[in-house]
């Protein structure tokens, strides 16, 4: 005899507990925190005046201080092209020549604060 809870199907609603976790991803994402792992509670909203201490010390001799020293990649306009964490994304994994200073000389939190800088050129 077989018990009504061992039938194919009567398990528990699996589906219903993956589009929740879906659901909330996205959200998680945007803070900026789903690719550190245990780097959550560190992160806070990007400091633009540091992000520019920070710009002006390694990105400024490619850029320029506006943006418009690299021709034809002028990051001026950056913000209508890509918001700040698609711009974390990009200074964390960027496409040569540009070089990569993330995770080392800067952290998450650095990466965040450049991107809040970058965005209001
Ligand atoms: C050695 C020179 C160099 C340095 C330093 C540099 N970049 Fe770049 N950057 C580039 C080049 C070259 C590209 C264009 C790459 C490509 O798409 O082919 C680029 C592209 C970009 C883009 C994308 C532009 C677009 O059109 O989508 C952003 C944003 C950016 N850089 C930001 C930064 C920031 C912020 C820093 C400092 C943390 C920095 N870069 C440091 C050379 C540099």
């Amino acid at each position: 005899m077989v018990a009504p809870a061992e039938k194919p199907g009567a398990g528990p609603p699996t589906v219903v507990i993956m589009a929740v976790t879906d659901a909330v991803r996205p959200a998680v994402r945007h803070a900026g925190i789903a690719s550190e792992p245990g780097a959550q509670a560190a992160l806070k909203p990007g400091d633009a005046a540091h992000g520019k201490a920070l710009y002006l010390q390694s990105c400024v001799a490619c850029h320029g201080a506006d943006g418009t020293a690299l021709a034809g990649h002028s990051i001026k306009d950056i913000k209508a092209r890509i918001d700040a964490m698609q711009l974390s994304a990009w200074i964390k994994t960027p496409k040569p020549p540009m070089p990569k200073l993330f995770p080392s000389p800067y952290g998450a939190q650095d990466v965040v604060d450049i991107a809040a800088y970058a965005e209001g050129f």
